[in-house]
């Protein structure tokens, strides 16, 4: 009897669905047949890549026929000096999504424990099942890491914690006094993957050292990215923090040409790029005031976040509203669960498209069947 694909696929497999990723602009223009759509889903910025970035690509399109280089040279040099770290504390990945993938891969054995927020990022909990390890969820606590209780959950089986700072979807994040006590408390051989895809947008004040525990040799990995405050998610790079002997074991997993030589190259140009940076940052916080406000003003709250979205509560079925205000053309993100059924997850935009998301959804929770 010839036997099932399904049977043939690892059976971490079953009960896993696919990633669903916010919708492209294009898609949605296509299948509504509108014009001019905002994207306001996957947490981009919008100002767009670095323009140092942008002249940096240019010249290295010609150089597109060679491989990238395997050990991404200058851009670790680059991070190393700004980190105050050497090039073997830091590994580059396709995107930070890649190193936490790696770090599933490299660490986590069938029977494991991981300790995991909720609600987080969903890609902690599908690596972690993907690895047949066992999830323990600890909720979060006014929409933030529980540190003293995810601390609690742990037994002599968590081989991961994993912490997004500032999480997603909340965009809420810890106290650095938070995370040394729950560092100080925790067994000194649990690995902690700190998730900091969204740290350049935070005020200095709710910034952790977590660069210390690295220095210090604890088995920890910080991960930052260049899709988000950079720009540059289309092309796919993020890099991760560990003492040199997790890095190595690291790189083990790690596909030869991981990140792309355009990647590489831009990263380099807007690590540098200090206007783009000031620039996006303030656009962040005028944005994040200006939605606020308006949705004070509409009745719906959201929790503090020290990203760039916030999760709003709209009292009412998110996914319909989102559904709602695609058809707009303003694409958000619906979120989904138990616990976040009513809530949309919108990136803070542009001026004009913080207004044109307040003005869509101020005419979408209008009508009746909204
Ligand atoms: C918390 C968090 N971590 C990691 C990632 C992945 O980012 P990257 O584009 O670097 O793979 C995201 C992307 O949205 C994120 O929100």
């Amino acid at each position: 009897m010839t036997r099932l694909l399904a049977d043939l696929a690892s059976p971490y497999l079953q009960g896993l669905t696919p990633y669903i990723p916010g919708k492209p602009i294009g898609e949605v223009e296509r299948e509504l047949g509108i014009a001019g759509a905002i994207k306001l889903a996957s947490n981009e910025n919008p100002l767009g890549p670095s323009p140092l970035a942008l002249r940096a690509l240019r010249g290295m399109l010609s150089e597109s026929h060679r491989y990238p280089d395997g050990g991404g040279y200058y851009l670790k040099q680059a991070l190393a000096k700004r980190l105050d770290l050497t090039p073997g504390h830091l590994i580059l990945g396709n995107g930070c999504n890649e190193l936490l993938e790696l770090a599933a891969r490299c660490f986590l054995l069938p029977g494991d424990e991981v300790v995991i927020a909720e609600p987080a990022f969903v890609i902690y909990g599908m690596l972690a099942h993907l690895q047949g390890c066992v999830t323990v969820r600890v909720p979060l606590d006014a929409w933030t890491h529980d540190l003293e209780a995810m601390a609690k959950a742990v037994t002599p089986k968590t081989k991961i914690v994993f912490i997004g700072n500032p999480n997603n979807p909340t965009g809420t994040a810890v106290r650095p006094a938070e995370l040394s006590a729950f560092m100080h408390a925790l067994p000194e051989d649990v690995i902690v993957v700190i998730d900091e895809a969204y740290i350049e947008y935070s005020p200095p004040e709710m910034v952790p050292d977590s660069l210390g525990f690295v220095r210090q040799g604890r088995p920890v990995i910080v991960l930052r990215t260049f899709s988000k405050i950079y720009g540059l998610a289309g092309l796919r790079v993020g890099y991760g923090m560990a003492p040199p002997s997790m890095v190595e074991l690291l790189d083990r997993v790690r596909a030869p040409f991981n990140v792309n030589a355009l990647a590489q190259c831009a990263a380099l140009a807007a690590l540098d790029d200090k206007a783009h940076l000031a620039d996006s940052r303030a656009t962040n916080e005028r944005g994040k005031a200006y939605l606020l406000e308006q949705l004070h003003r509409l009745g719906l709250d959201c929790p503090p976040s020290v990203a760039n979205f916030l999760l709003v509560d709209l009292k009412q079925e998110g996914r319909a509203v989102a559904d709602a205000l695609l058809r707009e053309g303003v694409i958000v993100r619906p979120l989904g669960g138990a616990t976040l059924k009513n809530h949309i997850r919108v990136t803070i935009g542009t001026p004009p498209e913080n207004e044109r998301f307040i003005e869509a959804l101020k005419a979408v929770l209008e009508k009746p069947s909204a």
